[in-house]
Order: structure tokens, then C-alpha cells, then sequence
């Protein structure tokens, strides 16, 4: 089973490919499943692994994700091998050992830690936007040899890390990511610039449904995963984080 969160679609694409390698069934962590997980137990036949795939924030977990692997049911779980193939933009420093740790939480085995290099999506704050054109395709490119990589290491049972972790890791994941996650996850600084055109997709694809139309103009709530769908999703270009999103590009996963 391929357990699975993802903002722009970077995730999901791998998370598909895995699932049709491994061929086995995929569960989108989204609504109700990701904001209330010990509601929805989920049932795994334990002879197969269970495959966890999502971006990196701040070089680490994302924290609805870290949130739903504390509190979710899974039966069969403990009988399963766990697997985590990550998707990032350029590097996830030590988010494979916050993974084994949580894994080891749950009592549950963790096998393989492999990492997929993907079209960045980070824009809000000065110096981070998404990669030009040709890095991005570049990127596309090269994106499905890592992921059937990631499926081999699975299949084989492998139980070691292959993580691009990038420079100064320890201090990215443990010293950026607490303080990534304390003051720079707020959903405040979101809004609608006056290009918008009530068109209502933005809270229409929210994975935590976290947005409401208002007399036309979406209004966000604070139940956030800051995973940018609705900044990148808005055919109007017309959400803003603050001012940090000014000048800045959007990228979503190409569909087929
Ligand atoms: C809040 C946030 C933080 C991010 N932090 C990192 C990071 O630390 N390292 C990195 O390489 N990419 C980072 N990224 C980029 C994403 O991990 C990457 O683009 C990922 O493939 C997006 O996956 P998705 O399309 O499934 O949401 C970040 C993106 C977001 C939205
Ligand atoms: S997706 Fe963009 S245009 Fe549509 S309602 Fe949201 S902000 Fe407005
Ligand atoms: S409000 Fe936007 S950034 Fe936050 S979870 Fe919803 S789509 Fe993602």
C-alpha cells in the first residue's frame, strides 16, 4: 500500500509510479483523513509494504504528515515492512532519521529511505521560487529513473538510506526545521489579490479544507499545511503570501 500527501502533485506522480511498479492500491492523505487520522483506520494486508511518499518541508516531515503518522490505525501495519521515498526540490537533509524515529515510535520495521529530486515549489520567503523553466524540465526528466529506483530498493527489501541530504544537514533539519515549523507555517499572510476571479478552486482543492468562499473571495482558516496547492493552483495568479509571493512563479505538476 502507497500512503500518500502532496501539494502540487510532485508527490502524488511519484506515489502512482511506485503504486503501479509495486502494484499494489494508494491512499491520498487529504480531507478528513489528514485532519482527523485515529477516525479513519485504514486496513494493510501485511504481507506487502507500506510505502510512505511526500515532499520535504524545511527538511523535514511535513508536519500534518508527522501528525498523521503519530495518530493513524493502520491493521497490519506492525506486520509490514515501511518504505519512504521523498520528493524535493533540491536537498532533505536528515529527514530520514525523523522518519525512522517515528517509525520506531510505532513499533513499526522501517526498510528503505530514498529521495526524488522534483520541480521546487517553496515561494515564501526572499531568495526561494519555483526553478526556471529548463531546471524544472530537466528535473521532469530525470524525476522517473529515482522513483524506479525507489521501487527496486522496495522490492528488494532494502533497509538502508539513499537521501540526497544536501550541505549542513544537521543544522537544517534540526535547527531550521523547529524554527521553520514555530514561525514561518502561518497561514495569516495569505490573501486574494483583486486579479481574483471567484472562481473558487483554490478552497474547492484544499487538502485540509482550510479555505471558504466569502461573497466571493476566498478566506483562510488556520488549519494549514502551508503545502502552497492554492497559491500554485489559481488560474488567476491571484493569491498572495504578505508581499513575499510578488514577482514570484507558480508550477504544478503537469497532467497527462
Ligand atoms: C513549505 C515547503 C517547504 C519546502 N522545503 C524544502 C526543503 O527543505 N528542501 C527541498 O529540497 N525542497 C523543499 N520544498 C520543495 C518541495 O519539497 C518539493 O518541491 C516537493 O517535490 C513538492 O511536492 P508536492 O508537489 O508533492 O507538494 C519545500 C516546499 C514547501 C511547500
Ligand atoms: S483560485 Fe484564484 S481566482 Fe479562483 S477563487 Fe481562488 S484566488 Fe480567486
Ligand atoms: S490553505 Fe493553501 S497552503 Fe494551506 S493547506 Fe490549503 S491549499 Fe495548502
Amino acid at each position: 500500500m502507497v500512503i500518500y500527501f502532496s501539494g502540487t502533485g510532485n508527490s502524488r506522480a511519484t506515489a502512482l509510479e511506485l503504486a503501479e511498479r509495486l502494484k499494489t492500491g494508494v491512499t491520498e492523505l487529504t480531507g478528513s483523513l489528514l485532519t482527523s487520522p485515529a477516525e479513519h483506520p485504514l486496513l494493510c494486508d501485511g504481507d506487502e509494504p507500506i510505502v510512505w511518499v511526500f515532499p520535504v518541508y524545511s527538511w523535514g516531515i511535513p508536519p500534518v504528515v508527522v501528525n498523521f503518522i503519530r495518530n493513524c490505525r493502520i491493521e497490519g501495519a506492525e506486520k509490514s515492512v515501511h518504505h519512504m521515498t521523498i520528493t524535493c526540490g533540491d536537498d532533505a537533509g536528515m529527514t530520514a532519521s525523523q522518519w525512522r524515529r517515528l517509525m520506531a515510535s510505532r513499533s513499526w520495521k522501517a526498510g528503505s529511505a530514498t529521495s526524488v529530486i522534483m520541480p521546487n515549489t517553496y515561494v515564501l520567503m526572499k531568495g526561494f521560487d519555483t526553478d526556471p523553466e529548463a531546471l524544472r524540465d530537466k528535473k521532469l526528466e530525470e524525476a522517473p529513473a529515482m522513483t524506479a529506483r525507489a521501487a527496486e530498493r522496495i522490492a528488494e527489501g532494502k533497509t538502508d538510506d539513499m537521501i540526497v541530504r544536501g550541505k549542513f544537514p544537521r543544522f537544517k533539519s534540526r535547527i531550521i526545521y523547529p524554527w521553520f515549523k514555530r514561525y514561518a507555517m502561518s497561514p495569516k499572510p495569505f490573501h486574494a489579490l483583486d486579479s481574483c476571479i471567484s472562481c473558487g478552486l483554490c478552497a474547492h482543492r484544499c487538502p485540509m479544507d482550510n479555505i471558504n468562499m466569502e461573497d466571493g473571495r476566498p478566506k483562510w482558516g488556520d488549519a494549514c499545511a502551508l503545502c502552497l496547492r492554492c497559491y500554485h493552483i489559481c488560474p488567476a495568479h491571484a493569491v498572495a503570501y504578505g508581499k513575499a509571493t510578488d514577482g514570484k512563479g507558480q508550477y504544478l505538476y503537469p497532467s497527462k
